[in-house]
């Protein structure tokens, strides 16, 4: 039996992508999934639908109040929170002098601010059940310079400072790590910047959401004793 058998998970951002594939892998493993999406209703209802019936939560995750709102929600229902995997962010590409100070929000504001507030609003909740797990989904751009990326590159490495922030602040009972992605295509496939960047990992291919999602089960599968990490997951990328 899985360790996760029962245990209740958010993801955030569950309809589509690398959340899709760890929503999947997390109702596989046994676990009760929690869905979370922004605007894809239809794709998460389709993939609740495949991980048998779960519940979702719908929340502009940009509004503090609408996080909470939906924690308040969850915790409400009768089965404790077990894990938050805070996936959901937004991408954008722009020259450098070009990004407004809207462009900046709008990237921080999903990215950081509410893996912040999700955070938060999961520990509380976890505090009151025993303990729990949070992992948080970073990015190579957090530790390489992506000059047409500056602000994702930016929140993202605020992901990773954020995780062994408050890695430290929730222990013992709660470990917080974070899997950093590298090049996960989807129908992006054929972009060549896209595929530049997969020619330049070591692995020879890019990456797919079932890779990311096994990085994330590990995490949570992990004991306390593995927290405030940042795993990545780029086939190489990131080596020098
Ligand atoms: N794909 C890659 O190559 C790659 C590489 C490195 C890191 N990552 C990271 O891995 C994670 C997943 O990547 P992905 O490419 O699958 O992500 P994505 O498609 O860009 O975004 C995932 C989901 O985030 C949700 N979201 C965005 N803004 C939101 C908001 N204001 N409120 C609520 N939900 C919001 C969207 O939900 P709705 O569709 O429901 O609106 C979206 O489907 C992200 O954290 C990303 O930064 C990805």
């Amino acid at each position: 039996m899985s360790e996760l058998e029962g245990r209740t998970v958010l993801v955030t951002g569950a309809a589509r992508r690398i959340g899709r594939a760890i929503a999947l892998r997390l109702h596989a493993e046994g676990a009760r999934v929690l869905v979370h999406y922004g605007t894809s209703e239809a794709e998460a209802r389709e993939v609740a639908g495949q991980c048998g019936g779960a519940p979702i939560y719908q929340a502009n995750l940009e509004r503090v109040d609408e996080i909470r709102a939906m924690f308040a929600r969850i915790g409400a229902g009768r089965q404790p929170l077990y894990g938050l995997v805070n996936n959901a962010a937004r991408f954008a590409r722009a020259p450098v002098l070009e990004i407004t100070e809207s462009d900046w929000d709008s990237i921080h504001a999903v990215n950081l601010k509410a893996a912040f507030f999700c955070a938060q609003e999961a520990a509380r909740l976890m505090q009151s059940s025993g303990g729990g797990r949070i992992v948080n989904i970073s990015s190579m751009g957090a530790f390489l310079a992506w000059p047409e990326h500056v602000h994702y590159c930016a929140s993202k490495a605020g992901v990773a400072a954020l995780t062994r922030g408050l890695a430290k602040a929730l222990a013992p009972r709660i470990s917080v790590n974070s899997v950093a992605p590298g090049v996960i295509p989807f129908e992006e496939r054929e972009d060549p910047a896209i595929q530049k960047m997969a020619r330049a990992t070591p692995a020879g291919r890019p990456g797919t959401g079932e890779e990311i999602a096994d990085a994330v089960v590990f995490f949570l599968k992990a004991s306390t004793f593995v927290t405030g990490q940042v795993l990545q997951v780029d086939g190489g990328l990131g080596l020098r």
